[in-house]
């Protein structure tokens, strides 16, 4: 009998020890909060599964209020019992104690066969083979462990809860869009332009007329000035199309603001999605040097004309949308509008883009004067959780921080 017990209070450490590793060496650690405090000892009781939930089913059943049938109770931060003065519906007991002392009567305390069959995680049994999610990493019980993925999760509540805390300039949220994504998804679903080709590297810059004296206000957004014309970001979803998003918004914007407001409609990235696509980028990213040639030499009709699909992988997406020139320079749809309410198909043109200086001052001028602006940015891990502030990258405190040194191309619309 109390070999049995012994092997068996072995086991259970051990497989609590075995928990623990894969906890710590998770490169996602959703149970940061829980672990913190996992390694003290109580009086002379061995560690606490942490997250295995398994209270009672250590202490068995004590019969009435006693001291030695108490368990750190993690959910909470406080402790828990075993004993029979939780019929007194009081909420110290622990969250197994009906479930086991009551369904598993029969056994006396201490003596009940230790269930070899499946995995606990918050209070609930598992069977054998059960799968879990664990925010991207998925956990399957397997011999009485959680054998987890060890995916880097797009969401990292440790590192949201590093900048929040630290004096960074910005703060970090937990987008719930993002959770369960990993960052590699994210990489490459959330965002969507290739690095700036030589070509646009190699444009010449074009300083503002603005004279160099006038004063920049402390703050400045271009909807302010321009009420009306300037459009909101659309939300791209899980489409790598940042490089048509983008493009369409900020020409939208500036065609508003240089016709004083006559065309105010918003511009299609659907139709740069769909249509241009010499090799088929669309929701696989692009380049923004070809959305600019393709909104200047075949235009683009508005979003309402030509609206987001709602499963950009589905196969009947190619480009709904042709025209023709009408020999002066202009096009013209020959197509009705795929919306079919929609009847307005005009085609917008833009003139020939130009490179605006990176200096931030010339940048802040450029758009006070012409309007919102297109930028390519690095976009690194910590990015997906930014919330208000100015933005900086931080570098993860993470031992396994190799991996999230890692980053892609976006491209967004800057308007203040
Ligand atoms: C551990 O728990 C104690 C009290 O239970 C608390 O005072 C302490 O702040 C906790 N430590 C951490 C790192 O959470
Ligand atoms: C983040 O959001 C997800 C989805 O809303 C939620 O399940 C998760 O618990 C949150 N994580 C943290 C650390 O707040
Ligand atoms: C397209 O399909 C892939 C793989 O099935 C999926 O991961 C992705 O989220 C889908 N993209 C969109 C925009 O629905
Ligand atoms: C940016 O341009 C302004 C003048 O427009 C100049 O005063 C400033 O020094 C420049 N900054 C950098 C970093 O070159």
């Amino acid at each position: 009998m109390w070999a049995g017990c012994k092997i068996l209070i072995l086991a259970y450490l051990t497989t609590e020890i075995w928990m623990e590793r894969q906890y710590f060496s998770q490169d996602v650690d959703p149970g940061a909060e829980f672990t913190r405090n996992h390694t003290i000892l109580e009086g002379t009781r061995f560690k606490r599964a942490t997250f295995e939930g398994q209270y009672c089913r250590s202490f068995g059943c004590c019969e009435d209020r006693d001291d030695g049938c108490v368990t750190r109770f993690y959910e909470a931060d406080a402790l828990c019992y075993c004993d029979k003065f939780c019929e007194r519906e009081n909420s110290d007991c622990c969250p197994d104690y009906k479930s086991f002392c009551h369904e598993e009567k029969g056994w006396p305390p201490h003596t009940k066969p230790w269930s070899p069959e499946g995995c606990y995680r918050d209070g609930q049994h598992y069977e054998e083979g059960s799968v879990i999610k664990e925010n991207c990493n998925s956990c399957t019980c397997s011999g009485q462990q959680w054998k987890c993925s060890q995916h880097v999760c797009l969401v990292q509540p440790g590192l949201i809860e590093h900048v929040n805390k630290g004096d960074y300039g910005w703060t970090a949220q937990n987008y719930s869009q993002f959770w369960g994504m990993t960052l590699e998804e994210g990489f490459k679903y959330r965002l969507g332009t290739l690095p700036p080709s030589p070509l646009l590297l190699s444009m010449n810059e074009v300083t503002t007329s603005l004279p160099e004296t006038t004063d920049l206000p402390e703050f400045f957004i271009a909807s302010y000035k321009w009420p009306g014309w300037t459009h909101s970001p659309l939300d791209q979803k899980n489409c790598a199309a940042s490089w048509a998003f983008s493009t369409a918004s900020v020409a939208a914007d500036r065609i508003a603001i240089q016709s004083q407001g006559r065309y105010t409609a918003n511009l299609s990235p659907q139709n740069l999605i769909s249509c241009c696509a010499k090799k088929r980028h669309g929701c696989n990213s692009g380049s923004v040097d070809r959305a600019w040639w393709y909104l200047r030499k075949r235009g683009l009709v508005s979003h309402a004309c030509y609206p987001l699909f709602k499963d950009q992988n589905a196969t009947n997406n190619g480009c709904a949308m042709a025209s023709r020139s009408d020999g002066r320079g202009k096009r013209h749809a020959t197509t009705p509008c795929p919306n079919s309410i929609e009847k307005s198909n005009r085609i917008y043109q833009c003139s020939p883009p130009y490179r605006v200086s990176s200096n931030e001052t010339e940048i802040m001028r450029e758009i006070m004067q012409n309007g919102p602006v297109q930028a390519i940015m690095q976009v690194h891990e910590d990015f997906f959780n930014y919330k208000t502030g100015i933005y900086r990258h931080i570098t993860s405190t993470n031992e396994d921080s190799e991996k999230y040194r890692k980053f892609r191309t976006h491209a967004v619309k800057l308007t203040g």
